[in-house]
């Protein structure tokens, strides 16, 4: 069966998950994003392969770096961006998430990048763009529920391989809250797309989902051991604002067992990075020392971020 996000000549139609895609998509938006570093050295930091289309950014919530990277990634690229303030939209009246679409859709929108607290969310507006005789336009996913936020997961993917190059020879740490964790979800299809032969989720039981070891990877519920010798170590923070009942002790306590200091972080590889898609909740899940020290590529996730945002907007929808 075609995947959906794909159209009939096998091109990227809308980017919705990571899963499923195939590998060769993959390595051709990374490949398609490395030229878009080079953009930000320029004086004019502009190309024109999105003039003239207009680019509806809906984060129905919170956040920083996603939001900002996507805009910028769009003004590089020349297109319009319009950043719909949900807050004083007319959902904040009862208007449905669909009707909202059907209004933007009917100002020439050609592309929404949607974050929604509820999974799915972006699949609904693509499936109603198909049905609406609309399939034109675009969907960009920027994290939906628990679901996936697949330009988080490709940008984690462009970081590993400019710092470590050939994804099959490498041990690879998730850890952290993966029960609630977007990010984990498509960080996990990428990297056993690419190959990666010794993939491990690590954290308490209680934030495990069950039967992940079917996506093939490794469950580890003692930090060390899954620290152990590993290539690279990618945190999580704790999403309070998704947990439903008890399921951790107090910060401090958290941060005793699972927290990642420096002396944790001695148990992987000495060139070992540390990545965190952000915000990082520092003294919880991360040491300062840590987050700011010589083995962190946290920033340069971001920076990355912006290129690869570009590689998807401009192979959806580019000149
Ligand atoms: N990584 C990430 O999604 O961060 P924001 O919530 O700030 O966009």
């Amino acid at each position: 069966m075609r995947n959906p996000q794909l159209n009939k000549h096998g091109e990227l139609q809308h980017l919705l998950t990571l899963d499923g895609l195939p590998r060769e998509v993959i390595i051709g938006i990374l490949d398609h994003a490395a030229p878009f570093t080079e953009v930000a050295e320029r004086e004019v930091k502009k190309l024109p392969l999105l003039r003239g289309k207009s680019i509806f950014n809906l984060f129905f919530e919170n956040s920083t770096r996603t939001r900002t990277t996507f805009e910028i990634a769009a003004k590089r690229l020349s297109a319009d961006v319009v950043n719909l303030n949900v807050s004083t939209s007319s959902t904040a009246k009862g208007e449905s998430l669909l009707d909202t679409i059907d209004n933007l859709c009917a100002m020439h929108a050609d592309m929404f990048v949607v974050r929604h607290s509820a999974s799915g969310a972006p699949v609904l507006i693509a499936q109603h763009l198909q049905a609406t005789g609309r399939d034109h336009i675009h969907v960009v996913n920027a994290g939906d529920g628990r679901h996936a936020h697949p330009t988080q997961g490709l940008l984690d993917m462009y970081t590993i391989r400019h710092y470590k190059r050939d994804f099959t020879q490498l041990s690879i740490a998730i850890v952290g809250d993966i029960l609630h964790s977007r990010v984990a979800r498509s960080q996990i299809a990428a990297l056993t797309t690419l190959g990666v032969p010794d993939l491990r989720v690590v954290a308490p039981k209680t934030l495990l989902p069950t039967a992940i070891e079917n996506l093939g990877v490794r469950t580890f519920t003692d930090m060390r051991e899954g620290l152990r010798g590993v290539d690279v170590v990618m945190m999580l923070r704790l999403q309070n604002e998704r947990m439903t009942g008890a399921l951790l002790p107090t910060p401090q306590e958290y941060y005793k067992v699972w927290g990642l200091t420096p002396e944790k972080l001695a148990l992987a590889k000495p060139d070992a990075i540390v990545m965190h898609p952000g915000p990082l909740n520092r003294g919880i899940e991360i040491d300062s020392a840590v987050a700011d020290g010589t083995q962190s590529v946290i920033l340069p996730q971001v920076t990355f971020g912006i290129a690869v945002r570009m590689a998807v907007m401009s192979m959806l929808a580019g000149q």
